[in-house]
């Protein structure tokens, strides 16, 4: 699998991610399309991406019953996007149902990946309200395993989790990582945090990065930094 960096383009109007990826002339950053757009736009948008030359990572988390999970990746195989993903807690029967759904007829698909538990959801919330006794790295680790043996392809999980996950899952299983910040002064929203530095020697495959560089005074240098410090 190979290393990159994947841009969130959390924006929710068609000019705004149309101009944002304007501002990279030369340049096809992989992005990564989250809910907010695609329930803005729908599939239009991603194949009009796709046709300005990306990879996509649509970041749309199924979680459903196996055979409307199958059925619904059946329909995003068609959108020729390079990453997908699911909720593990969806159970096994679920991704293997997913995988098959977004299998295409040649045998190609999408990279599909998991979330584990959200990072939103911490271990006293996974235990009052989901009722989940065990420590919440265990459970990290146990719905990867379990994404692992139903054939999937990896997971997303913050930066201080790639190591583990490699460990238990092994190397080729691959480690998506939001929570990527230059500075550790400005974690914002986000709280387990590293530089891509630092996820590069925490060994993650691809780091997700929205803020730092849509936000930042120069998107394109801020990207460009972020190759460097991640791929060099
Ligand atoms: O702006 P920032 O770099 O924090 O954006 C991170 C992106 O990764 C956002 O699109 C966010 O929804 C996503 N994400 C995350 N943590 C997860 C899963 C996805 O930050 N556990």
């Amino acid at each position: 699998m190979g290393k990159d960096v994947i841009v969130a383009c959390d924006f929710s109007s068609r000019e705004e991610v149309i101009s944002f990826l304007g501002k990279f002339p030369g340049k096809k950053p992989f992005v990564k399309i989250g809910m907010e757009l695609y329930y803005a736009l729908g599939p239009q948008i991603v194949r009009e991406i796709k046709e300005r030359g990306h990879r996509i990572f649509l970041d749309l988390k199924l979680h459903d019953i196996p055979n409307t999970v199958k059925k619904s990746m059946r329909v995003l195989s068609e959108l020729d996007v390079d990453m997908t993903n699911l909720h593990a807690a969806g159970t096994r029967a679920m991704m293997e149902a997913a995988l098959e759904g977004l299998t295409r007829p040649d045998g190609s698909r999408p990279i599909l990946i998991a979330v584990t538990q959200l990072t939103s959801t911490d271990q006293t919330r996974m235990q009052s309200e989901l009722l989940i006794d065990r420590p919440i790295d265990e459970v990290v680790l146990h719905y990867a395993e379990n994404a692992r043996l139903a054939g999937l392809d990896g997971v997303v999980c913050s930066p201080l989790e790639a190591e583990k996950v490699h460990g238990r899952c092994g190397a080729d299983f691959v480690t998506v990582t939001p929570g990527i910040r230059f500075d550790l002064g400005s974690a914002g929203d986000q709280k387990r945090i590293m530089t891509p530095a630092q996820a590069k020697a925490a060994g993650a495959d691809y780091i997700v990065v929205g803020r730092p560089i849509t936000a930042a005074a120069d998107p394109v240098q801020a990207y460009e930094r972020c190759l460097a410090e991640f791929l060099d």
